[in-house]
């Protein structure tokens, strides 16, 4: 089913609107060292979907942020944290990858240590940007953002999931620890994109941040899963980045564990819940709807 173009208007309009936002940020906020700057501007510009930050846009509109304009930070901290991620991801020593987003890999197009040190500071940045941020956030709202983001980020999000991803190679997850490792090393940080896309509104309550939440969970996992089915059934040209490279390393996949079928359907199911879990937000959470509908149907 092709992307709705509502959705795609939205897409390409939000898209450009975080990237004007994170090059501002990098030319604004300059290294000492150009090469460091550099291999920054490679790997945050580089020619992503943008999920994270277009799931911070439709959460606020699913929650009525009234200024667009105060999403614009929030967005682009979880894209930097996202870009991090990828950099350190495909380092020699973690999944050891030569192409991200179609073009070389950061330690690649500069080398191993200039990379790490660009993961480090694009960390950082996203906190920076988010304590700083004067576009009109209380800083209640901003501490609380950068608590999500941070536990998102830690040992109990993001960089402990993909220290179990690591240790897991060769290795036979049950269906239970998988879950488990694809909530921590993708599944945290899309959930604490919709709630920080939710906390914009300092109204907001409990429980739409817990819908929101609800309905994280659901496409983070879903969001995995098709990562996991594309690397069996897409071609290395459309999704940019090696295809087989699960399969090559032995990762723990749902592909792998399940199959293929399986791990399409659980994608549906997952799919279903996070719709679920937003009637009661009404049609103010079309576009969270839609981008659940693009996660499970997306080639790349
Ligand atoms: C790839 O993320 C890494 C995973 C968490 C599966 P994306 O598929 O969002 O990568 P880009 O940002 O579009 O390149
Ligand atoms: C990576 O998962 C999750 C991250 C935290 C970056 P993968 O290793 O499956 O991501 P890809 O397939 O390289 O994009
Ligand atoms: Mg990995
Ligand atoms: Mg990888
Ligand atoms: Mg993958």
């Amino acid at each position: 089913m092709p992307v709705s173009s509502q959705l795609q208007s939205f897409i390409s309009s939000y898209q450009q609107r975080v990237n004007h936002a994170l090059e501002k940020y990098l030319h604004d906020m300059p290294s000492p060292d150009p090469r460091l700057s550099e291999a920054m501007l490679y790997s945050l510009t580089g020619p992503g979907k943008r999920i994270r930050p277009l799931l911070v846009y439709a959460a606020g509109l699913a929650t009525d942020v009234g200024n667009e304009q105060q999403l614009d930070t929030p967005a682009c901290a979880v894209e930097m944290i996202h870009a991090f991620s990828l950099i350190h991801d495909d380092l020699p020593a973690m999944d050891n990858d030569d192409l991200r987003r179609g073009r070389a890999t950061c330690h690649k197009a500069f080398d191993e240590a200039t990379a790490i040190l660009a993961g480090d500071a694009l960390q950082t940045m996203a906190f920076e940007i988010l304590s700083n941020d004067a576009s009109g956030l209380s800083g209640d709202q901003r501490l609380k953002m950068i608590a999500q983001l941070a536990s998102a980020t830690g040992a109990r999000g993001m960089t402990g999931g993909q220290a179990i991803d690591l240790a897991a190679v060769g290795s036979q997850l049950t269906l239970e620890q998988l879950e488990a490792m694809h909530g921590l090393k993708t599944g945290a940080l899309i959930r604490a994109s919709v709630i920080i896309g939710g906390l914009c509104n300092p109204d907001v309550t409990k429980s739409e941040l817990d819908m929101l939440d609800n309905y994280a969970q659901c496409i983070g996992l879903c969001f995995q899963i098709q990562d996991d089915i594309l690397d069996v059934t897409s071609d290395t040209a459309t999704l940019g980045k090696p295809q087989g490279s699960d399969q090559k390393q032995g990762k723990p996949t749902y592909s792998a564990i399940l199959g293929l079928d399986a791990a399409k359907q659980l994608a549906q199911e997952q799919h279903n819940k996070a719709i679920a879990h937003l009637v009661p937000l009404g049609e103010k959470a079309n576009i969270l709807r839609q981008i659940a509908d693009y996660i499970i149907e997306r080639d790349c």
